[in-house]
């Protein structure tokens, strides 16, 4: 049985990187689109609750060795709170330097007949 969501708009009406604010059920969501994929996460920075749709969407340093050239990579998976800087992954919702710590919480997204819907929200 598929699931039911929230229908946010038609996939074509996301631009690549640009957040979007949507209230679902009383909850502020932020929807994010990076290509074919898109993300879902609560509109509230867990630090102290700025809106993450008036973030900026970008990627990060990849790990790696000790001695080893740090690489940039994940654009467009990252978005960092307009108030002090805090990132988040959109993918699960994580702070991304204290993962175990703060997270916002992450919604499943599909696209189904051209339409985008945010499930559980
Ligand atoms: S409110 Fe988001 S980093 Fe402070």
């Amino acid at each position: 049985m598929p699931s039911t969501g929230h229908d946010v708009g038609a996939a074509g009406e996301f631009q690549d990187g640009k957040p979007r604010r949507f209230e679902l059920n009383g909850r502020a969501v932020v929807v994010v689109r990076k290509g074919g994929e898109f993300f879902a996460m609560r509109d509230g920075c867990p630090h102290a609750g700025a809106s993450l749709a008036a973030g900026r969407v970008t990627g990060m340093p990849l790990p790696c060795r000790p001695g080893e050239e740090a690489e940039y990579g994940r654009e467009g998976e990252i978005i960092s709170c307009p108030w002090h800087g805090w990132s988040f992954d959109l993918r699960n919702g994580c702070s991304i330097t204290q993962p175990e710590r703060y997270r916002a919480k992450s919604y499943r997204v599909e696209v189904r007949d051209g339409r985008v819907l945010v499930v559980a929200a």
